[in-house]
């Protein structure tokens, strides 16, 4: 078992696996990166069966001597997991061979590499999706700051790409931070998803051995327990569940970064990009292109293939263990590192825009985009709707006839097609003020755009303070106890 890349099952084999079959079926040089969650793993199971007496005290101590000392190596980087292994998890089982013999053969006992992989692969996606998560929050932390230094900038909003009504800047900003709270939601029932254990399911049917699934799911922090050990081993819910939180995100991120690409154009000038976050052109000494937001968009479109690609993956298979879910690792893998990294870039690009009040400001003339308080100031008038939206576009007309804005026209002209307006109404046509008496819920009067910036806030806090919350799972202590493990190991990104 000691010689590098002996396979972990080779009892009833004759003949050494062919080197293009050992090099096609082999998964260690991308679950690698699950090495840590899967020693923690092995840790805890380890642990159960020494407390559950199916391991003796000195088998389980020196498993769990070797276990840690791999996983401090692996912590402090002078341990990397390189080898001609198949997977992650004979590496482990080999390398604890090396350092303790013998005793290391029965680490297995009671688990299969199939609920083994498992639950490296829940720790792993879990870690992931808080380190997403504390990049949204990043990014709506950013967008809220700005909002509040917004709450009287005015631009137009847009329907069909047409200038449609005033709103806020911190509206316009509070719905791009709305949307980003639903991917929290969306990201934390991920997180919970995959904090259930499947440890004790064994290769598909539990065990006999006097096993302690509870213990397992409790040294690891993990929220449930597997009830079905044959749907533990194939259940992949957990996977498409984190690969859709990612997907949605990065179309979120996409639409704002399409929006940043767009404002920065000479066509709409809303905003003027830092040099920090935009790039030239080889050829065209003028240019200063919005590259990471574009590719923030373009990066959105390997996230929808991935959750495209493990839905055709799982589709179809019988129960339990196919090894066709070796393969949803590189697709997953791919959208929590986009996710991640993408986060992560909004952030800094989000910090790097200047917006433009004069050119937002000059963007709500020359559009009547107060053609709709006109036909509302007439309806309060007793005018029926459908009367008062015709009245209001022969106003537009005029204004338009006459080279005015429609507050600019006068009551004469303004009678002359609008026979019911009063007093006052002319003054309701400025977009500031337009925007201020748009006052029903969730709409962008600044009263109403303090309400929504609290409750934004709230959620945000709460993400934080969720995110703080988090602590080591409580096999740290455990093994902190037996002066194994230092609790204290930071959570960085393994080897
Ligand atoms: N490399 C495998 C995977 O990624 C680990 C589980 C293998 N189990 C087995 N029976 N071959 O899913």
């Amino acid at each position: 078992m000691a010689d590098t890349g002996a396979p972990l099952w080779g009892g009833r084999f004759d003949a050494a696996l062919h080197p293009a079959i050992h090099e096609f079926t082999g998964s260690l040089h991308f679950d690698r990166r699950m090495v840590r969650h899967d020693l923690i793993a092995c840790l805890a199971h380890a642990r159960m069966l020494r407390e559950r007496r199916i391991l003796s005290e000195n088998e389980a101590s020196a498993i769990l001597v070797g276990l840690s000392e791999i996983l401090r190596e692996i912590e402090n980087g002078t341990l990397a997991v390189v080898g001609d292994e198949e997977d992650v998890h004979s590496w482990i089982e080999r390398t604890l061979a090396e350092r303790i013999g013998d005793d290391a053969k029965r680490l297995h006992t009671g688990r299969s590499r199939n609920d083994q992989a498992i639950i490296a692969l829940r720790l792993y996606v879990r870690e992931r999706l808080e380190d997403i998560l504390s990049g949204v929050a990043g990014l709506q932390r950013v967008l809220l700051e700005t909002a509040a230094e917004h709450r009287e900038t005015f631009l137009p909003g847009y329907t069909h790409l047409q200038r449609g009504q005033p709103v806020s800047l911190a509206h316009h900003l509070l719905a791009h931070v709305a949307a980003l709270s639903q991917d929290v939601e969306r990201l934390q029932s991920a997180h919970a998803a995959a904090g259930t254990s499947p440890l004790g399911a064994g290769a598909l049917a539990g065990s006999s051995f006097p096993l302690d699934p509870e213990r397992s799911t409790a040294l690891l922090g993990l929220d449930a327990t597997f009830t079905n050990s044959m749907h533990a081993v194939a259940d992949r819910d957990y996977v498409l569940d984190a690969a859709y939180a990612c997907a949605v995100l990065m179309v979120h991120v996409s639409r704002w970064a399409d929006e940043v690409v767009l404002w920065a154009t000479k066509e709409f000038g809303f905003i003027r990009l830092d040099d920090s976050i935009s790039q030239g052109s080889s050829l065209m000494p003028q240019k200063k292109n919005p590259e990471a937001a574009e590719l923030l968009r373009g990066k959105s479109a390997r996230t929808i293939g991935n959750v495209t690609g493990l839905l055709a993956l799982l589709k179809g298979l019988p129960l339990t263990y196919n090894s066709d879910f070796q393969e949803d690792k590189e697709p997953l893998f791919d959208s929590l590192d986009t996710a991640d990294w993408s986060a992560a870039a909004a952030i800094a690009i989000a910090r790097g825009l200047h917006y433009r009040t004069d050119v937002m400001a000059a963007a709500l003339e020359g559009g009547m985009l107060t053609a709709t308080e006109l036909a509302d100031h007439l309806v309060r008038q007793g005018v029926p709707f459908r009367t008062a939206h015709e009245q209001s576009g022969l106003a537009v007309r005029a204004a338009e006839d006459e080279g005015v804005e429609l507050w600019e026209l006068s009551m004469d002209s303004l009678r002359a097609v609008c026979p019911s307006v009063a007093e006052g109404v002319l003054d309701e046509l400025r977009p500031a003020q337009a925007v201020a008496s748009h006052d029903s819920p969730g709409g962008p009067a600044p009263v109403r755009v303090a309400e929504q910036q609290a409750a934004a806030e709230s959620h945000l806090t709460a993400l934080e303070s969720w995110l703080e919350g988090r602590s080591p799972a409580p096999i740290y202590a455990a093994h902190a106890e037996d002066g194994l493990l230092d609790d204290t190991i930071p959570a960085g990104e393994p080897g």
